[in-house]
């Protein structure tokens, strides 16, 4: 008893000096987003403190899940406090995304964006698939996810878009290797398919790039905008990713 309470007296203080230590730091890092001030035993003890960590805009500065995909870009999990950066890039090109996308002209509003996100996080959560969101540093520029995995069949489908504005630059193909390592290392899919409406050489072009195999045309499979579009099916195995991406 005694000792518990000495612990927690000397806990106490420790933290009162931590807490002035980290805040001037936590506040610092909020300005340039690092955290090269704080000694690592500080660290531990500010991530207990200051939960989660703010800038000095009181905006959260750190997220749930990320994975780099290049110096600067990386995916991070769609989540709710996201939907404002999204729902703003999908009405600004909404002209140019809702040719091969059908769900554009239904998400009209932010909270359109939400429901999204939450059924998302729910497919996460189930382990049946997830969306994330493809950032630039702070600037939103691009989603990739799967549908439902099948997970009797060990398969899973890729989908993604882009603004229009960061096309051409390589980063749906980087998203899509990362993806790919994951559903085929972490998740030991055995399948992945890509379906792409036949006339979007975009996105039949990505395809290719990462080495899937067309397999075929599923035809009139997809209704856009009122036009029924066929589609072609890639699909990469296992086996081959591995065969192609060993020394990655
Ligand atoms: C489909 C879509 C995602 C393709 O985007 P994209 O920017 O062409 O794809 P990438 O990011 O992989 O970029 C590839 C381009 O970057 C270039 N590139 C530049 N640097 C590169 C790099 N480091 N690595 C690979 N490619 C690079 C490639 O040469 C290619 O250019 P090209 O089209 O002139 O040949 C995009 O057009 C889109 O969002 N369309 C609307 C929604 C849609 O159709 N979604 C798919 C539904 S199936």
């Amino acid at each position: 008893m005694r000792y518990r309470r000495q612990f927690s007296v000397e806990t106490a203080l420790l933290q009162s000096r931590d807490r002035q230590e980290a805040g001037s730091v936590v506040e610092s890092a909020g300005a340039d987003r690092t955290r090269t001030k704080l000694s690592s035993p500080l660290r531990t003890y500010a991530a207990k403190l200051y939960w989660p960590p703010m800038n000095a805009d009181k905006k959260i500065v750190t997220t749930m899940f990320r994975a780099p995909i290049r110096p600067g870009i990386e995916l991070r999990l769609l989540e709710e406090r996201h939907a404002m950066a999204a729902f703003a890039l999908m009405d600004r090109d909404r002209d140019y995304l809702r040719e091969w996308l059908a769900f554009v002209d239904k998400t009209r509003t932010e909270e359109d964006w939400r429901k999204f996100v939450r059924a998302s996080l729910e497919q996460f959560a189930a382990t049946e698939g997830f969306t994330a969101g493809i950032w630039e540093g702070d600037r939103f520029v691009g989603v990739i996810g799967t549908k439902k995995i099948d997970w009797l069949n060990g398969k899973g489908e890729l989908g993604y878009w882009i603004g229009r504005a960061d096309q051409g630059r390589g980063i749906v193909t980087d998203a899509c290797r990362a993806v790919l390592d994951y559903l085929f290392r972490e998740l030991r899919l055995n399948r992945v398919e890509i379906h792409c409406a036949t006339g979007n050489s975009r996105s039949a072009a990505i395809a290719r790039r990462l080495g899937f195999t067309l397999e075929g045309t599923r035809r009139e499979a997809e209704l856009v905008n009122g036009k029924f579009y066929d589609l072609w099916l890639f699909s990469m195995l296992k086996k081959e990713w591995n065969a192609v991406n060993a020394g990655r």
